[in-house]
């Protein structure tokens, strides 16, 4: 299992430290136009988790290629880029001007911009006439039935599945007004936990690729569960905020889990969370 960071979640560049503890590097995505994102305040900590507007902040396309892609190379990390926009050629364009990554991430599920995009198969079709690399569609719970989409996108190509992004939420300040400026903004830490370990466990069930669990992961007990459900590696997030240090502690940590569950690997343990045993002790 492979510990990478969730998109938005670490500016490697500014803390190459905690980027090199990962097992590949996801950056933050990138759209074809610089975006200033929402105005501020656009992060907000609630009781349940942390809520963000951020939108999309980044440099855009040209500058990424130019600037941070060469300098995000230096780190000698194996690199994902997280690519989005606001259509199919959107995501096709920078599909194709990308080379010598590990893997592209489609985000397919920001809950912070206003603009529709096309559907999430459309996208990742034009993504995979577009280039030859592993494509992760990164997908939300927000559906009603999550599998379905990620039956879609793997009928139109995606080597993988990245699962989940934020949810969309509102925190009220002490006067009663939202905490964030947008108003609503994406809902993530431990609170995710449980949407996403369903969202794994269908979507693992329906495709069978590949997925990058994340949501709410703290721990190597988290890190296990997720392998549980049907991830095959995962991406520490909001935890990153708080503990810089989280790569390297959950990855001891996950050692240290697999020991007590009595399994060599953590995919190993998704035949425990399907026994019988187990079932018959949960309520329906
Ligand atoms: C401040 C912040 C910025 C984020 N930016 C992005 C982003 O640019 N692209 C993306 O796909 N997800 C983004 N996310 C979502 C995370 O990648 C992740 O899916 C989500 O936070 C759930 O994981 P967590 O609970 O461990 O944080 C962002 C999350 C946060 C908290």
């Amino acid at each position: 299992m492979r510990i990478l960071n969730a998109s938005g979640c670490l500016d490697a560049l500014a803390a190459p430290d905690v980027a090199r503890q990962l097992d590949a590097f996801v950056t933050k995505t990138v759209t074809p136009l610089p975006r200033e994102g929402n105005a501020p305040p656009r992060i907000a900590e609630t009781a349940h988790g942390m809520l963000n507007a951020i939108g999309l902040a980044n440099p855009g396309r040209e500058s990424f290629l130019a600037d941070h892609l060469p300098r995000l190379r230096e780190l000698g990390v194996p690199l994902w880029v997280s690519v989005g926009g606001f259509c199919a050629d959107d995501y096709a364009e920078t599909c194709s001007a990308l080379a010598d990554l590990e893997a592209i991430e489609l985000n397919l599920s920001c809950p912070n911009v206003d603009e529709a995009a096309d559907s999430a198969a459309e996208i990742v079709a034009a993504c995979r006439r577009a280039t030859e690399l592993p494509l992760y569609a990164k997908l939300s719970a927000a559906h009603t039935d999550v599998a379905e989409v990620a039956r879609a996108v793997a009928a139109a190509g995606a080597d993988g599945l990245s699962l989940i992004n934020t949810l969309r939420a509102l925190a009220l300040d002490k006067r009663l007004r939202p905490a964030l400026a947008r108003g609503s903004g994406g809902l993530s830490g431990p609170s995710l936990k449980p949407i996403a370990l369903h969202a794994v466990s269908v979507c693992h069930e329906a495709t069978g690729l590949p997925i990058v669990g994340m949501g709410g992961i703290e721990t190597g007990r988290d890190a296990l569960e997720f392998a549980a459900c049907g991830a095959r590696d995962v991406a520490l997030g909001t935890v990153l905020f708080a503990d810089p240090g989280a790569p390297a502690r959950v990855r001891s940590e996950l050692a240290a889990e697999c020991a007590d569950a009595g399994v060599v690997k953590p995919e190993d343990t998704r035949t425990l969370s399907k026994s019988p045993e187990t079932e018959a002790k949960v309520p329906a």
